[in-house]
């Protein structure tokens, strides 16, 4: 695990008050007053120069919507001591445009983040920003998913949230941040022996092998006629990881199968898998319209 020291994020927007809420609560507001991560928001209207402190125009060419100028964009810019772009070092100083066009964010991107000292997070509004400033300044283009937002603020804030997870210090438990799904640990590793304990049980406490996080219970043991599994309440804990193993490749078999093809999984647990998979087929043979 790399080390990772205090990032300072600039985030350039059209909405600057849009992060108030989310700098003020939680895992955020704590990092922030902590000092382990520095978070500057910046108005691009106030780059503008004219009374209506116009920050769009019509698209060239025709079409839909508006598209947000260059110009506040690169004055902002020049305002961040960020190093020009063909000089840049991006494995500490990285420039980053949110658009629904951009390569998938992922949890291996917030592990490359976590590890630079200055993210700046350029929130794409209206149908875009002006293509000259992704080719000037930004060394990537990211989206948070397969659909479209009205801007890039919600983006820049989910990306922000799950790099500052990873902070030393932030979550109280450093493995809490190690063991989810997602984990690059996780998940890079075709098979990943060091997941394999003595007796053979992956560790679920330390790495979830690029599978789903394993169902979570807290008390009361039984709420509204549920249960807890009874297997949690008994203390044997080479039990417990074995059923929180199964329970992690039953989530991720049921709602992520693409995820399966890159897990680290040992001979036990594709066993496991067949099993699933024949409970289906005769399911599917008894209930052929189910
Ligand atoms: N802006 C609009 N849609 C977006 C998305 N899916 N991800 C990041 N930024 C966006």
């Amino acid at each position: 695990m790399p080390y990772y020291q205090r990032v300072r994020f600039d985030i350039l927007t059209i909405f600057p008050e849009f992060f108030a809420s989310p700098l003020a609560h939680g895992v955020l507001k704590r990092a922030i007053a902590s000092n382990l991560v520095e978070v500057l928001t910046h108005d691009l209207r106030a780059f503008t120069h004219d009374r209506h402190r116009t920050v769009d125009d019509r698209p060239f060419g025709g079409g839909e919507g508006m598209v947000l100028k260059p110009g506040p964009i690169y004055d902002c810019f020049q305002t961040l001591d960020i190093a020009p772009k063909p000089a840049r070092n991006t494995a500490k100083e990285t420039v980053i445009l949110l658009s629904a066009q951009g390569r998938s964010f992922t949890q291996t991107i917030s592990h490359d983040l976590a590890a630079c000292d200055r993210v700046v997070l350029l929130c794409g509004r209206y149908e875009g920003i002006d293509e000259r400033i992704n080719t000037l300044l930004c060394d990537r283009e990211l989206s948070i998913g397969d659909y479209v937002l009205s801007g890039g603020e919600l983006a820049a804030a989910v990306v922000l949230d799950a790099v500052v997870r990873l902070l030393p210090g932030v979550l109280g438990n450093p493995d809490s941040s190690r063991n989810e799904s997602f984990s690059p640990e996780a998940s890079q590793s075709s098979i990943n022996t060091a997941a394999l304990t003595k007796d053979g049980v992956p560790d679920s406490t330390h790495l979830s092998g690029g599978l789903l996080d394993y169902p979570h219970y807290t008390r009361p043991a039984e709420f509204l006629g549920l249960e807890v599994p009874e297997v949690l309440q008994n203390g044997d804990h080479l039990a417990i990881r074995k059923w929180r193993r199964q329970q992690a490749l039953a989530k991720t078999w049921r709602n992520r199968p693409d995820l399966l093809a890159r897990a680290a999984l040992t001979r036990e647990d594709r066993d496991f898998l067949a099993t699933l998979d024949n409970l289906e087929k005769q399911n599917t043979t008894h209930n052929p319209s189910s």
